[in-house]
């Protein structure tokens, strides 16, 4: 019985495809590489030296994912395949709510269709809007600011309308706080194509000389430093999560569960500079500038759900997010 991962190739999938074949799983990953490139899936087979089937198919493709569940026996599904760029989605509302809403649309109708009703899927944290308080726990109000948070908001809807219509549904819903760090071979790690959007991969291209400075948004905020402050989680803790929402899901066999992944210790922008400069022993550029539009104070998690009920912590800390992102960087200027 084989575990088939979405969207695999990307940042957080290849990490997480590392974690389940070291811990012995069998995996297909399915991919369209729009968001990554093939040879993240050498770097997941060099690092484990384990092999795995892939197949070249975008989620809209209903016959090409039919092909995947008619020809292999799958057990379960984890969910990563999506667009997640936040000011994109507000340029692409369309592209957005076609690709990440109608795909799993198409996923989940095939996963009914062959009887496949174990599921973990990639939420965010940005299903919480601009929370009323810190830490966050899973029961506070959801809303949310961009077409992209809105299409994890309807797709966890969509999660529980399946599970009131048939009970024998096992599905695990993570919300992400943010992810940053690489493995610590350097081999993979996030590789946006472009500008980055996100504080971390910004910081690693101006460390490297690519982008003469950082600018940071805003000090103005109701912080310790006046900058944004953010639930930093290093990607292997976070992949190894889903090992343990996996696990909970074959022990119950049924139930929709949904749980944060954070550290629950919150950064600001200046306390991530410097510890990258502290631990790397390089310099950062920076200047301060207004607030980015949508952008929030303070987000970080209440962790307690996840550790009581799926036994999982985050255990890496700030420097070690920071050091692993540096040596990805440093290993793979030109991206992988
Ligand atoms: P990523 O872009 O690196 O990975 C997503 C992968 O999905 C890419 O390899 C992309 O090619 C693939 N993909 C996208 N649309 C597809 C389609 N229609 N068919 C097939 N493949 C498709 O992103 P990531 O950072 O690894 O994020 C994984 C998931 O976690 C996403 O759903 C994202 O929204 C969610 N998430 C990410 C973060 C973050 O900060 N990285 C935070 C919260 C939630
Ligand atoms: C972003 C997304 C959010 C997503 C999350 C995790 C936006 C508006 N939100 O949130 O939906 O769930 O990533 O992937 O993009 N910062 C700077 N300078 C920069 C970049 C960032 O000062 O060049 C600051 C931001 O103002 C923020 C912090 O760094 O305070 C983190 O920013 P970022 O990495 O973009 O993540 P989020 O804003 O939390």
């Amino acid at each position: 019985m084989s575990i088939l991962v979405t969207g695999g190739a990307g940042y957080i999938g290849s990490h997480t495809c590392v974690e389940l074949l070291n811990a012995g799983q069998d995996i297909i990953i399915l991919d369209n590489f729009s968001n990554s490139k093939e040879e993240s899936l050498n770097r997941i087979r060099k690092i484990t030296g384990k092999d795995f089937k892939f197949y070249k198919v975008d989620l809209l493709d209903k016959n090409g994912i039919e092909n995947i569940f008619a020809e292999n026996s799958i057990d379960s599904v984890i969910h990563f395949a999506g667009l997640k760029a936040v000011g994109e989605s507000v340029s692409k509302p369309i592209e957005y709510y076609t690709n990440n809403i109608s795909g799993s649309l198409n996923l989940f109708e095939l996963m009914k269709k062959y009887n496949v009703k174990k599921l973990v899927f990639s939420s965010s944290a940005t299903v919480y809007g601009d929370p009323k308080k810190v830490p966050i726990t899973e029961d506070m109000p959801l809303s949310t600011t961009n077409p992209y948070g809105t299409t994890k908001l309807f797709i966890e809807q969509i999660l529980k309308d399946l599970y009131v219509s048939d009970n024998s549904w096992a599905i695990s819903i993570l919300r992400y706080f943010n992810p940053i760090g690489a493995h610590e071979s350097g081999l993979i790690g996030e590789d946006p194509q472009g500008i980055p959007n996100n504080l971390m991969p910004f910081i690693s291209k101006v460390a490297i000389g690519k982008l003469e400075k950082l600018t940071v948004f805003g000090n103005d905020y109701n912080t310790h430093d006046g900058t944004g402050v953010r639930d930093y989680i290093h990607v292997v803790d976070l992949s190894k999560g889903h090992l343990k929402a996996l696990e909970k899901l074959n022990k119950e066999q049924k139930g929709i569960f949904i749980h944060n992944l954070g550290t629950g210790t919150g950064y600001s922008v200046l306390d991530m500079i410097n510890a990258f400069e502290k631990v790397n022993n390089i310099k950062i550029n920076y200047v301060i500038s207004s607030r980015r539009p949508g952008d929030i104070a303070a987000c970080f998690a209440d962790p307690t759900k996840a550790q009581m009920e799926l036994n999982w912590k985050a255990e890496k800390n700030i420097e070690d997010m920071c050091r692993d992102s540096w040596n990805f960087e440093q290993k793979n200027p030109k991206g992988l």
